[in-house]
């Protein structure tokens, strides 16, 4: 009798053991549970990028999308050699990264256009007018090549401009002690525009130091990748940078704050973020007004990520660290339909690398990579981001999933003279690379970069209210 009452007896979670409810149908209901609610989940994703791709049938759209191969033919091996020498070792081929990477390349004009062939807005450019023209020269309105390199864009609807920031590299090329080449710190240069197409040179908003060697911006440091966010409740704006040392050993972040998008912005102060080592970074604005910084750090195999407190001028103490193990540099954020990617690139220095989109539903995380977003050119310039590196995703308001990835094609042999790749970054469909423990239904949306020889936004898009 004692036996029977303690089978009887009622489990912390309710379920009786002598019940008709046995512990396998309960499992079982539960699994159902989980499935049906992933269903669900995945039907209402679909139903998302459904409508999207709808809006994307649109003519503008589909122009954007349009996959263009690229043949670029390797030029034979070069040198003159004797014809015993070339039987004894015959000269290795060059793979088209070789040619990219070597400036004294007979096809060094494929990846570095000269001057001929620059875009200028403010000539009449007939039929090409308003196209973006991925690695030509770009010339701002005073007919100077557009220096801002490593840069991000900030839109002001006060002013209802573009503000483009970045590293104003027009100054000799050296190679500092490590074997890295640099250029001496400028500054920080602001360019601005309407139309994303035609650019204003505001000037160095954040200017090198000259005397002070101790100073974070002398000349002989680093000064990478700025970033400039607004920040409503203080009305100012806000610069986030790399700051470093010029081997790269320093490691921290620097802030700086302006009254005025054009600046001048006032240097506060560097840190290593969260107590860690910060290269390559960017800053994310969200729509709620928080502000994130991201940051490679130890020794680049990770990235952290962590909020700014509400003046966006320090860290808060929380920080997740995301792609651990990944060695991923060079972050672009941004957000569409309430999930947040990334774009980021390798650790390879000036040289190319491949690009790869992660995805989240938090922007702390769990962050997962859901492959490599680059369509159209050829293999090698999928492999090598169009033979470029991201640094920005700005979103073009009025046009639904749609973007600019901006990325640097980096000229290692003169600095000043690397070139700017901008490209239409467009969300939607499954992603291509199936993710661990979802059962086969794809969780996010793909990511996809398009290559074009030129392109432009869909007309009329600058008119579009916002
Ligand atoms: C890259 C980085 C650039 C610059 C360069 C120096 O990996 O993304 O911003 O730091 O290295 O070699």
């Amino acid at each position: 009798m004692r036996m029977r009452n303690k089978q009887r007896k009622t489990t912390i979670l309710g379920w009786n053991a002598g019940s008709r409810c046995s512990m396998p149908t309960l499992i079982w209901s539960l699994v159902g549970f989980l499935l049906l609610l992933h269903f669900y989940s995945t039907l209402h994703k679909t139903d998302k990028v459904e409508e999207t791709q709808l809006q994307m049938s649109h003519p503008s759209f589909q122009e954007l999308q349009v996959v263009e191969e690229e043949n670029i033919q390797i030029p034979p091996p070069r040198g003159r050699r004797s014809p015993r020498a070339a039987k004894r070792r015959p000269k290795k081929k060059t793979t088209l990264i070789d040619e990219f990477l070597d400036e004294n390349s007979p096809i060094r004009h494929v990846f570095f256009p000269d001057r001929r062939s620059a875009v200028d807005p403010t000539k009449d450019t007939g039929n090409d007018s308003s196209y973006y023209f991925p690695g030509r020269m770009w010339l701002d309105t005073e007919g100077n090549p557009i220096q801002a390199h490593g840069g991000g864009i900030m839109y002001d609807p006060r002013s209802r401009m573009y503000y483009w920031y970045g590293e104003y590299k027009d100054g000799p090329t050296f190679i500092a002690p490590k074997g890295i080449a640099r250029v001496d710190i400028i500054g920080v240069s602001c360019y601005s525009s309407k139309n994303l197409w035609t650019w204003r040179n505001e000037g160095i908003v954040l200017a090198a130091e000259e005397a002070n060697e101790t100073h974070d911006l002398h000349k002989s440091n680093v000064l990478e990748r700025p970033k400039v966010i607004y920040n409503e409740k203080t009305g100012k704006y806000v610069m986030w940078m790399h700051i470093d040392d010029a081997n790269y050993t320093k490691a921290a972040v620097g802030v700086a704050i302006s009254d005025y998008p054009t600046g001048p912005f006032d240097y506060v102060f560097s840190k290593q973020p969260h107590g860690f080592e910060s290269r390559d970074m960017t800053i994310f604005k969200d729509d709620d007004g928080m502000a994130y910084l991201v940051y490679s750090s130890e020794d680049n195999s990770e990235l952290h990520i962590g909020p700014l407190t509400e003046d966006y001028l320090d860290v808060t103490p929380v920080m997740k660290k995301i792609l651990v193990g990944q060695h991923r540099e060079a972050p672009a954020l941004f957000k569409h339909d309430e999930t947040y990617y990334m774009i980021t690139s390798g650790c390879t220095g000036w040289a190319p690398n491949e690009a790869l989109a992660h995805a989240a539903e938090s922007i702390m995380g769990p962050w997962e990579t859901v492959g490599n977003p680059c369509i159209g050119g050829s293999k090698m310039f999928k492999l090598t981001t169009f033979f470029a590196q991201g640094t920005f995703v700005l979103p073009l308001a009025g046009l639904p999933a749609s973007f600019i990835f901006m990325a640097d094609r980096w000229n290692p042999a003169d600095l000043r003279d690397s070139r700017y790749v901008w490209l239409p970054l467009i969300v939607g469909g499954p992603a291509d690379w199936p993710l661990e423990y979802n059962f086969g239904f794809p969780s996010w949306s793909r990511v996809s970069i398009y290559w074009h020889r030129k392109w432009r936004l869909p007309s009329g898009w600058s008119d579009i209210k916002r």
